[in-house]
């Protein structure tokens, strides 16, 4: 990636997080997530690339829009055929957490990472056993570890009792064991009812609170989380869950042979050139939600990049009505 795409990014989460907030607390999940779809969609072209998804909202016969293979960007308009723009790979998750923006809980965000072309992993939409961590313990911990051996690697680096971590995990069915496991320990847990992507991003993030996430999610926002741990030095350890009859198969397909193979976040977004926007919707650790204030729009966004390597919390106001703004702090 030659040029600096990151603030044409920038653009695509927020108008994707502003279209959904809109909806925010109605209770209308697919309302939501169609609408930050459409304006990230709508959006995306207008950004200078000759772009693939490569992680979207399905495949192509599933989705009408961000599906896995389309082509986005100014290459597909008529009038830019014939120019040389960069190709680029992009993993999109236009709401993640679509119960989150329904129900007006915290850590709703619209987020997408991109690459130079081939430096995402295709993931199948399917699950992913996760451990995500910061840059103080990724050597010191491993997927294969039981809970309580890696809460005692991580409680070592960070120079605390394992009593003194917080470890999220997605509240689900399937997590009994391991939480029982974490309590086990005397780790302190916080159950998430959806969103293991923001709160990897959190647990790469000194201050958040928040010190690993462990546990099964879905494999794109692992892919997702991968980017972001590119950027914050952090790891996302991952094996996907080869569970359902056909899985190995969708696996195949997608050009993995190993479904077994345990990726790190080099493994997962290997790219040199790793860009990685997110916009909050409702209000997170990191991010605060959008918020609409009669003659504008204020989001908060995080804006990172591999190379150069750089991390930006950006604030901005969508002025609507340029007469009538007051700016407030
Ligand atoms: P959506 O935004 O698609 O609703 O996904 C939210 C999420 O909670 C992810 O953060 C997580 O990885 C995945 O769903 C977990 O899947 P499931 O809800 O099937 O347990």
């Amino acid at each position: 990636m030659d040029s600096d795409l990151s603030l044409d990014f920038l653009t695509v989460v927020e108008q994707a997080a502003i279209a959904c907030a809109h909806t925010m607390g109605q209770g209308d999940r697919h309302k939501s997530d169609q609408a930050a779809v459409e304006a990230m969609r709508r959006c995306m072209d207008s950004v200078p690339i000759d772009g693939t998804i490569v992680i979207g909202e399905g495949e192509r016969d599933e989705a009408p829009m961000l599906f896995i293979g389309e082509r986005v960007g100014l290459a597909t308009k008529s009038e830019w055929q014939g120019m040389v723009l960069p190709k680029i790979d992009i993993a999109v998750d236009p709401l993640e957490g679509t119960n989150l923006c329904a129900t007006g809980e915290p850590n709703a965000i619209a987020v997408l990472a991109a690459s130079e072309s081939g430096g995402l992993l295709h993931a199948p939409d399917m699950y992913m056993d996760k451990l995500v961590v910061g840059p103080s313990s990724k050597h010191a911990v491993s997927l294969d570890a039981t809970p309580a051996e890696n809460l005692r690697a991580i409680a070592r680096c960070l120079e605390r009792d394992v009593e003194d971590l917080v470890v999220v995990v997605l509240e689900r069915e399937r997590h009994q064991k391991l939480i029982a496991d974490i309590r086990a320990t005397g780790a302190r847990i916080r159950l998430i009812g959806d969103g293991d992507l923001s709160a990897g991003i959190a647990a790469a993030v000194v201050g958040s609170g928040v010190h690993a996430v462990m546990g099964t999610g879905g494999a794109p926002e692992g892919v997702l989380t991968a980017a972001a741990m590119r950027c914050l030095n952090g790891e996302i350890f991952g094996r996907l869950v080869v569970a359902k009859a056909g899985d190995e198969e969708r696996c195949k397909a997608m050009g993995i042979s190993d479904p077994k193979r345990i990726y790190t976040s080099k493994d997962l977004a290997s790219g040199e050139n790793i860009i990685f926007a997110a916009t909050g919707v409702t209000d997170g650790a990191l991010m605060k939600g959008v918020r609409f204030f009669g003659d504008g729009v204020r989001t908060s966004s995080l804006i990172m990049q591999s190379q150069p390597a750089r991390i930006r919390f950006i604030d901005t106001i969508h002025v609507e009505q340029a007469r009538m703004v007051r700016v407030r702090f």
